[in-house]
């Protein structure tokens, strides 16, 4: 049985843990699953003695891998060593997590070879804590992850939302930035005198980006991620631990000309930034290749890739 989970972009962003051997996070976060970006990973008994584990056909580091099946050992039952065997259709230099994705299909990898029908939301739970935007994984569309008290209250869950034509475009931002993990940047932001503003701004930023979506307001989306996802990113300038910035001047060009096509041109284009130096574009469909030629024409070597909605977790 092969599992297949998706990537998820966070438009109300999970930027901090309350709780991190849980993974509690301290705001609650609202995602669209992409169609283009998946994993598909599948398990089976091995006689290693340990568990084993294989990325894009090559034996890999199993550390993380092995911590995670371990707490499911504990939520689920104990279970001899497995062999993973993932594929990740998510270009690693795209700067999308592909951790997202990874731990969802882990999980339900997990779950079904042990003969389990558990639902979603359960699922959720368990794969917040390999990594907490794996949460979100699990439904096509538009995901919520209620950040919660305890691990019981903290999972995610379909947000229903009508049809609509929403695209979001990667534009994968060449050059280093400063590498600094999720979890570590997360604890340096935190240490920002900014921070309780964010966790009640993000908690009004929510429940109007609930409304937006209910309503396929595509502008109010895109206006509030990006609002969102500018005030985690002021978070990191103003820690007062290590600040530091995921980016690099060609992520500020970027940003400078999404704006110059919003004011000067009309488009509809709203940016969001996760753990590196990529922007991600929430755009229409019927816009998005306007955008990718402007784009083109100022970075003519930016790779650029469209996204739409993507599924849910699939088992075949
Ligand atoms: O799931 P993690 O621990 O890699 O953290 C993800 C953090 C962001 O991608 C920046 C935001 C989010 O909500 O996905």
């Amino acid at each position: 049985m092969t599992v297949t989970a998706h990537t998820n972009i966070a438009l109300i962003k999970y930027w901090g843990k309350k709780d991190s051997f849980l993974n509690l996070p301290t705001t609650s976060s609202l995602s669209l699953t992409l169609d283009r970006f998946y994993t598909t990973t599948s398990v089976t008994p091995t006689d290693a003695g340990t568990d084993t584990f294989v990325l894009n056909n090559q034996v890999s580091d199993a550390t993380r891998v092995h911590t995670f099946l371990n707490i499911l050992r504990t939520q689920l039952g104990d279970f001899p060593a497995l062999h993973v065997s993932s594929d990740n259709h998510v270009p690693t230099s795209a700067g999308l997590a592909s951790s997202a994705s990874a731990f969802a299909a882990l999980t339900g990898a997990v779950v079904t070879h042990l003969g389990l029908d558990l639902p979603n939301e359960t699922l959720s739970r368990l794969a917040r804590r390999g990594s907490g935007s794996a949460s979100r994984s699990f439904f096509g569309h538009f995901a919520v992850w209620h950040e919660g008290v305890d691990d019981d209250s903290s999972f995610a869950e379909s947000l229903q939302a009508p049809d609509m034509p929403i695209a979001l475009i990667v534009a994968e931002v060449s050059g280093q930035s400063k590498k600094v993990g999720s979890s570590e940047g997360m604890m340096r932001a935190m240490t920002s005198p900014n921070y309780d503003d964010w966790i009640k701004q993000s908690a009004n930023q929510f429940d109007d980006m609930t409304a937006a979506v209910a309503n396929a307001d595509i502008e109010k989306i895109g206006a509030i991620a990006e609002k969102n996802a500018l005030a985690m990113h002021a978070l990191n300038l103003t820690a007062t631990r290590q600040p530091f910035t995921y980016f690099t001047d060609e992520t500020q060009f970027i940003l400078s000309i999404i704006k110059d096509m919003r004011r000067h041109q009309g488009i509809l284009a709203y940016a969001t930034l996760d753990a590196g130096p990529n922007v991600k574009i929430v755009t229409t469909i019927t816009q998005a290749p306007q955008i990718v030629a402007l784009l083109h024409d100022h970075l003519p070597q930016l790779k650029l890739d469209v996204a739409l909605s993507g599924p849910g977790i699939t088992y075949d």
